[in-house]
């Protein structure tokens, strides 16, 4: 692989937990790093590692508004976009803000990026796109109805790459991701994942609530693979790889309960009692689909992706993060 140093790199969402992450590994690696946000959803306190690094520029400005990503894409090589409002309910609650972001920013961020004439534009994808397809695996190939605001957003983030690479030769690789998780993701607000707020409660010996029976799957995916897929998304220099969406995942499946479970495992470790902490089982939540599991046959065919973490590897490091940096 093309070793991904001494470049300019822009991460939109770069205080953001996927794209902190991004933004302390390109930095790592030798590149400098300009992180695009308005903190919408992101935190200073995630930047902690970046802010002192001569590399990193911050610039604090919103995706919606064309001037900034213009200023933000001068002299870059890669965007990695990740800037977007996450999370199926919010958008279900307000749907026109996140269309405004997620669509019309996604947007102003193409254009500007194809204007500069940027080396490659690697976006934040979803698996939503897959919404009420019933198959499994997801194949990249197959998809069903978007069954959320969200959902509708992120696949025409999609159309929109796929125009602009046939219409203005711009490069894109769309990233699906699927249920990501890891250090610094948020655990706090009413939109908060699932792992992160499982883990803040159990600390807390406070009941958990799983919506529904339990028996739910996900393909929950470790930030070290997603961080690995971008960093082979930019580096690919195959012709048939670029233009076109991976699935950005394990490849396996594990249900709520299974994860529950794992989780007071590797907690009680820490403190016997969350061993004890209850767990009360809601109604199903709108827009959930029952299953998820992504193939990533194309990703490791195409991209020469090797996922080093499975869930419970991931979530043993991840519970340990949890437990040193937010009780
Ligand atoms: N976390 C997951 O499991 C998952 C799954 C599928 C797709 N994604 C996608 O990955 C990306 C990153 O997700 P995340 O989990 O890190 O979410 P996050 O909320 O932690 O990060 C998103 C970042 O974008 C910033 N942002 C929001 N609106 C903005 C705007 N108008 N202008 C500039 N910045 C703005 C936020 O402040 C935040 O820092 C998103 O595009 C999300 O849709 C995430």
């Amino acid at each position: 692989m093309r070793e991904i140093t001494n470049y300019t790199i822009l991460i939109t969402g770069g205080a953001g937990f996927i794209g902190s992450n991004l933004c302390e590994y390109f930095l790592s690696k030798g590149n400098k790093v300009i992180c695009l946000d308005n903190f919408a959803t992101g935190h200073r306190h995630n930047l902690t590692a970046c802010i002192s690094n001569p590399d990193f520029t911050l610039i604090e400005g919103d995706i919606r508004n064309l001037e900034d990503c213009k200023k933000a894409v001068e002299g870059v090589d890669y965007v990695l976009h990740q800037a977007a409002l996450g999370s199926v309910p919010r958008s279900i609650k307000d749907p026109v803000t996140t269309n405004d972001v997620n669509v019309s920013g996604f947007l102003n961020m193409l254009q500007a990026a194809t204007e500069a004439k940027v080396k490659r534009f690697v976006y934040a994808a979803s698996s939503s796109t897959y919404g009420d397809s019933v198959g499994l695996p997801k194949v990249e190939d197959v998809i069903g109805k978007p069954l959320s605001p969200y959902a509708i957003t992120k696949f025409v983030n999609e159309l929109y790459a796929e125009i602009f690479s046939k219409t203005y030769g711009i490069e894109t690789i769309g990233l699906r991701y699927f249920n990501v998780f890891g250090r610094k993701q948020d655990p706090n607000g009413a939109y908060a994942a699932v792992i992160p707020k499982f883990v803040m409660q159990l600390m807390q010996h406070e009941d958990i609530t799983i919506n529904g029976e339990g028996n739910y799957s996900r393909d929950f995916t470790y930030i070290d693979n997603v961080i690995q897929m971008n960093e082979l998304a930019i580096a690919t220099d195959k012709k048939e790889a670029v233009n076109t969406v991976y699935n950005t995942a394990y490849g396996d499946r594990n249900t709520l309960n299974d994860l529950v479970a794992y989780l007071k495992e590797y907690l009680s470790n820490y403190d016997s009692e969350i061993a004890n902490v209850g767990v009360i089982h809601g109604p199903n939540r709108a827009g959930d689909i029952p299953h998820s599991l992504a193939s990533i046959d194309k990703a490791k065919e195409l991209l020469a992706y090797e996922p080093k973490y499975s869930l419970q590897e991931g979530l043993k490091i991840a519970v340990d993060w949890y437990w040193e940096n937010l009780r």
